[in-house]
């Protein structure tokens, strides 16, 4: 019998404080080996922060890490060679081509000169740079500095690779190829931890962390967290639709509104409240309801609903 691979992150109670500010706040967490995991949280959250930490790039004030079997708190240059780390701000040099900075990256990390060679070859085809080699950085547009970045990170074969927030300000289609590329990488057994604003994103990693001021408010995979919210989301059709979204709001037993596509998502307090005491409400508002019906809750919704549990918490 073999035992369970070793998680790819374990942290325990890990803290990191900047003054008064507790960026990272008694953060309990997992990864298990070999999955996408998607960090989730406002501005300001700490999910910087934590990546850093976990890099071993900063120390923490307290608490537990080990990134890749590695104790990250007690050995943080060990673990530097085994994770790859996109940084928020790409770390590419913009006066320097894409051969030179793989050349650069590679050397920082001690990859030899013939493992160099077959790395840069094979991430240059998987990243579709290889003709643009003698192209300096800062004429490449996002997308493309974005999949240098990614290949920088990536030569010195990590086993974890952390990326914050790649995808912001990205155009679509970028997003879409690089998700195309870390499903591959992923295929091929790297665990990728990365940040991202976007929920469409949360929805398609193996497993979210929500954070907000250095707390881990909820964590699971997305399925797990959306069947937390069963009964308690209600899409609402109507017209106009930005008359609908106030008194939707003022409605008894509607937590909060949000706009999904051509729809309305409705967060009840509890999955008790009647749907038809909401419909009465929107329509005395002047509200055509084409439906209001039970929906299946996205992480748009579940985002919301920690939020909003948060603000109840405070007052
Ligand atoms: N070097 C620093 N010095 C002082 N305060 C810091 C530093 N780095 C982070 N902070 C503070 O710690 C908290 C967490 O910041 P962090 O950058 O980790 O959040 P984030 O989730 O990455 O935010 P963003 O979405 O804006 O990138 C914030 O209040 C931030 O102002
Ligand atoms: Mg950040």
């Amino acid at each position: 019998m073999t035992s369970p691979a070793p998680p790819a992150i374990a942290t325990a109670g890990l803290t990191r404080r900047y003054g008064e500010t507790i960026a990272v706040d008694g953060l309990t967490w997992t990864v298990p080996a070999g999955t996408i995991c998607g960090l989730v949280g406002p501005d300001g959250a700490g999910k910087t922060t934590t990546i850093r930490l976990l890099c071993g790039l900063i120390p923490p004030d307290a608490g537990a890490a080990r990134v890749a079997g590695v104790d990250v708190v007690r050995q943080p240059e060990r673990v530097k060679p085994l994770v790859g780390y996109v940084a928020q701000r790409f770390a590419i040099y913009g006066d320097l081509t894409i051969a030179e900075n793989l050349r650069f990256f590679a050397d920082a990390y001690g990859v030899s000169a013939a493992e160099r060679e077959a790395r840069s070859r094979e991430l240059l085809a998987l990243t579709r740079l290889s003709e643009f080699t003698g192209r300096l950085a800062d004429h490449l547009s996002g997308g493309m500095r974005q999949k240098l970045s990614l290949a920088c990170a990536l030569l010195h074969r990590p086993a974890v690779l952390f990326l914050d927030e790649p995808t912001t300000g990205v155009d679509p289609v970028s997003r879409r190829d690089l998700w195309a590329l870390l499903h591959r990488l992923n295929g091929d057994g790297l665990t990728i931890a990365m940040s991202t604003p976007y929920m469409d994103e949360a929805s398609r990693c193996h497993d979210v962390a929500f954070l907000s001021r250095g707390r881990l408010l909820a964590g699971g995979t997305p399925q797990a967290l959306r069947d937390r919210l069963a009964g308690r989301v209600l899409a609402l059709r109507a017209t106009p639709l930005p008359a609908a979204r106030p008194a939707a709001a003022a409605a008894p037993g509607v937590r909060s509104v949000q706009v999904l596509g051509d729809r309305l998502h409705l967060l009840l307090d509890t999955p008790d409240v009647d749907p038809d005491t909401i419909r009465a409400h929107v329509t005395r508002a002047g509200v055509h309801v084409h439906s209001l019906a039970l929906a299946t809750p996205a992480m748009e919704d579940v985002f919301v609903s920690l939020a909003s549990s948060e603000e109840k918490e405070d007052g």
